[in-house]
């Protein structure tokens, strides 16, 4: 007889995939903290609800937005900035929790930048057709310390590009419980997420959220 629950029925997928001089894809990394990043996310959401930022220009961002930590990144038609408190609340956002800080630093240190210290962490809420064009993140004080972008929930396509906007960009999957963290030579380079293709995740059900750890202050 075959045993009920077969171990290797949905395999882990592990590893390490390095994508540029300065940029690893951890895959699986953010397993053993997945439990308690979502009880976590419940609680930050409650305190700062996911909204529909607008660009500079205007436009209503299909992505929804929350942060947490000392620093949240926003955007309105005063551009692009970091801020200490929520617009929408007034309030402080929501403490970075210690497992967020945690997973950021080790997965840091797993892509060669030791010692990162994230004082802002960006939340984004992918529903099924959202997407976020290329871009940079350019908007930290200095860029040093690289970028650690957790994804849970339904696969993304990113996106990953090069230094000018016309680079043509590589696609990669990015699955439920991925760390990808760019830094050093890799930190300018353009990237973004294509539409999200629709689909059912056991626990997170129609979405992906993705989390990303910046040095912004
Ligand atoms: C971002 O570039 O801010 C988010 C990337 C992602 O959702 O994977
Ligand atoms: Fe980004």
């Amino acid at each position: 007889m075959f045993p009920t629950t077969d171990l290797f029925a949905e395999p882990i997928q592990s590893g390490r995939l390095q994508l540029g001089p300065a940029t690893w894809l951890l895959r699986g990394f953010a397993q053993p903290w997945i439990d308690t990043l979502l009880a976590e996310l419940r609680l930050i959401e409650a305190a700062a609800p996911f909204r529909h930022m607008h660009t500079p220009g205007g436009l209503r961002m299909s992505v929804a937005q929350t942060n947490c930590g000392p620093l949240g990144w926003i955007s309105d038609r005063h551009g692009y900035r970091y801020s200490p408190t929520d617009p929408d609340t007034g309030q402080p956002w929501p403490p970075l929790p210690p497992a967020f800080r945690q997973l950021a630093e080790q997965a840091a240190a797993t892509a060669g930048f030791p010692g990162f210290l994230p004082d802002a962490c960006l939340i984004n809420r992918y529903l099924p057709g959202t997407r976020l064009s290329l871009h940079q993140d350019k908007d930290e004080r200095d860029f040093t310390a690289p970028i650690v972008s957790v994804s849970l929930g339904l696969p993304a396509v990113f996106q990953f590009g090069g230094m000018r906007r016309a680079d043509k960009p590589e696609r990669v999957s990015l699955l439920h419980g991925d760390v990808l963290v760019w830094g050093g030579e890799d930190r300018l380079r353009y990237h973004g997420v294509l539409a999200l293709k629709d689909g059912q995740h056991p626990l997170l059900g129609a979405q992906r959220i993705n989390l990303t750890f910046r040095r912004a202050g």
